[in-house]
């Protein structure tokens, strides 16, 4: 797994006000259907940028309560919602959550399931916190679906492979049905969305991308750091001939506490 440590906090500050980040986090908002005075568990919070947007939709007589085992992460989620009596950071893993059984009227998990080596015990440790009829939503990555091209295939496939050990899961939509089926939740969707981009965007998930594929993948020593780092140049030089393209789709999973 990536390590959630400072330098990876701040690199990941720029990125989440870049529009792709903010549009993850808004497929995320749109399907929590969020009311004033609710109760919401953001589960492996980060840096707080959706527990912000959380407590601004719940407003002053709602609760959020971000949930993060990093404290390089909740050390900036904690100073984002500063503004948020409503909002509290705390210590927890998605298996441990600091709620008691039926406290929350949602829960969302973005970008974190994936990463998780027991998502069935997360599965059902969001039901347990959640009320009768609470919903939870969650985000995932389509590793499978990264189509991103190269002049040197088998090298971007290396780079690839190597990125393919920073998580657990690569298919957390495609399991979604039965995992949400065990764990006691109804109502099952699934939405897929793409981020496809032929421009390096200085804000965009490809850059952000960029940089923590070829910092995994050198600092781990699953390539050779001099692979990478063509890899890397190579990308920037298609993008200024104009010939770069990205495209990588995310699924919003939501589901109901039956
Ligand atoms: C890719 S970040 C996503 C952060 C945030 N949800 C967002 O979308 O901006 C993954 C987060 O999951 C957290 N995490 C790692 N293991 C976890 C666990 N067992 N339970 C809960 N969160 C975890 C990491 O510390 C990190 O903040």
């Amino acid at each position: 797994m990536l390590q959630f440590d400072e330098n990876t906090a701040k690199l990941l500050e720029t990125a989440y006000q870049g529009a792709d980040v903010s549009r993850r986090r808004r497929m995320a908002l749109d399907a929590l259907h969020l009311a004033a005075g609710e109760v919401v568990v953001d589960i492996g919070c980060g840096n707080g940028f959706l527990t912000q947007e959380i407590a601004r939709a719940v407003g002053p007589s709602g609760r959020v309560i971000g949930v993060d085992p990093s404290v390089d992460m909740r050390a900036p989620a904690q100073a984002r919602c500063a503004a948020f009596p409503s909002v509290s950071i705390e210590d927890g893993t998605a298996d441990a959550l600091p709620l008691q059984d039926g406290a929350a009227h949602k829960a969302v998990a973005v970008q974190v399931l994936e990463y998780l080596n027991d998502i069935p015990a997360a599965m059902r440790e969001a039901h347990r916190v959640l009320l009768p009829a609470g919903r939870f939503v969650a985000v995932d990555t389509g590793f499978g679906t990264l189509d991103w091209f190269s002049e040197d295939e088998a090298r971007m496939r290396r780079v690839q492979a190597a990125w393919d050990h920073h998580y657990e899961e690569a298919r957390v939509a495609a399991l979604w049905p039965a995992l949400c089926r065990d764990a006691g939740f109804s109502a099952i969707e699934i939405e897929p969305f793409t981020f496809c981009d032929v421009t390096l965007r200085p804000d965009g998930i490809a850059l952000m991308g960029l940089h923590l594929m070829s910092r995994y993948a050198s600092e781990n020593g699953h390539t050779p750091e001099k692979d990478t780092q063509a890899w890397f140049d190579e990308q920037i030089r298609l993008a200024s001939e104009g010939r770069f393209f990205f495209s990588l789709t995310y699924y919003r999973m939501s589901a109901v506490k039956r």
